[in-house]
């Protein structure tokens, strides 16, 4: 059941990035590129299954017995009564909300800003679902904020580069590659400030759930481990996104600049930007297993 429950969290976690980091990045950065729509179609109906799936299987989990999980008053109880049920219905609203918008709507790229409000609150909401929620009072409400600006941080970034490789290999022509070098450009300023929200956001996640005196000792569980892995796939993520700033973004434009018929080679930023983007696939993975492992403590 652990495994299911890894698996619905990584499908979460994936489609809720991309349902909201693709229309944000499309509205800033003005571009609507062939193939927008049936991302935005496939990521809504992944979260909406992930969100469905999750209430059986995760009730069954905390149950500690699956039919637990299949249970009509139970699961009743659990939307009526708890925190994370009412997550789940709100992940529902929103992912199903989307699904009609980018089913509906001839240009997903004109519905932007509402599929970024119902992407932003589907993915705020899988805060009521791991350990961001794990700490009563005050501080567990700052614990839970905090989770929740790391996972729109999370989907600015994974979510953005998404609509990248649709840019980026859907660019045929001059054009197209103008259109990709807009995307780019504008892609660095959500990156920067979506780095920056994920270190800090992620710093007062590391403090609640390992507490500072564990810091010292984290590659001694399970978790510490995972997080620790997580921590050099970012690094190596964040070498990718300086060079595709300060070297392959350049370079695109100094050629464009040069006004030649034949489009740019794109090989170096198709690569680069896919990398990245298996790269942030690894971190979800970790993340969605790392949220079902006991962390070393709870509280700062
Ligand atoms: C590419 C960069 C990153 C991505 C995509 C990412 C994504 C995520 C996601 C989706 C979660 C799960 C939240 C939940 O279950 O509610 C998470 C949890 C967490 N992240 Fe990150 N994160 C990134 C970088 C960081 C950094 C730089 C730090 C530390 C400074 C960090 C520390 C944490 C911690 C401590 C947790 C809580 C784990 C748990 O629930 O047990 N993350 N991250």
């Amino acid at each position: 059941m652990a495994d299911a429950l890894v698996l619905i969290r990584l499908a979460a976690f994936l489609c809720g990035a991309v349902l909201f980091g693709a229309p944000l990045l499309a509205r800033i950065g003005g571009v609507n590129p062939p193939g927008l729509r049936q991302l935005l179609r496939l990521t809504a109906f992944g979260a909406a299954l992930a969100a469905l799936a999750t209430l059986p299987v995760q009730t069954g989990q905390m149950a500690g017995d699956p039919v637990a999980g299949l249970n009509p008053a139970i699961l009743t109880k659990v939307v009526l009564g708890t925190l994370f049920g009412a997550s789940v219905a709100v992940r529902l609203a929103a992912t199903l909300g989307a699904l009609g918008l980018a089913v509906w709507r001839p240009d997903p790229a004109s519905a932007s800003t509402s599929l970024m409000f119902l992407g932003a609150t589907n993915l705020a909401s899988l805060a009521f679902a791991g350990h961001g929620a794990a700490n009563p009072g005050v501080l567990g409400a700052l614990h839970t904020l905090a989770d929740m600006v790391h996972l729109l941080a999370a989907g600015a970034w994974i979510g953005g580069l998404a609509l990248l490789l649709l840019l980026l290999f859907g660019a045929r022509a001059t054009p197209e590659a103008e259109t990709a070098r807009q995307g780019l450009v504008r892609f660095a300023g959500i990156g920067s400030a979506a780095v920056a929200a994920l270190i800090a956001s992620g710093v007062v996640n590391l403090v609640f759930l390992a507490g500072i005196s564990n810091l010292g000792r984290l590659g001694d569980g399970d978790w510490g481990r995972l997080l620790l892995t997580k921590l050099a796939l970012f690094a190596l993520m964040l070498m990718l996104a300086a060079s595709n700033r300060l070297v392959l973004t350049p370079r695109l434009t100094s050629r464009l600049n040069r006004g030649l018929a034949e489009a740019p080679p794109l090989t170096a930023l198709r690569w680069s930007v896919a990398v990245e983007s298996l790269l942030g696939l690894g971190v979800l993975a970790i993340v969605a297993s790392l949220g079902l492992h006991p962390p070393p403590a709870a509280g700062p």
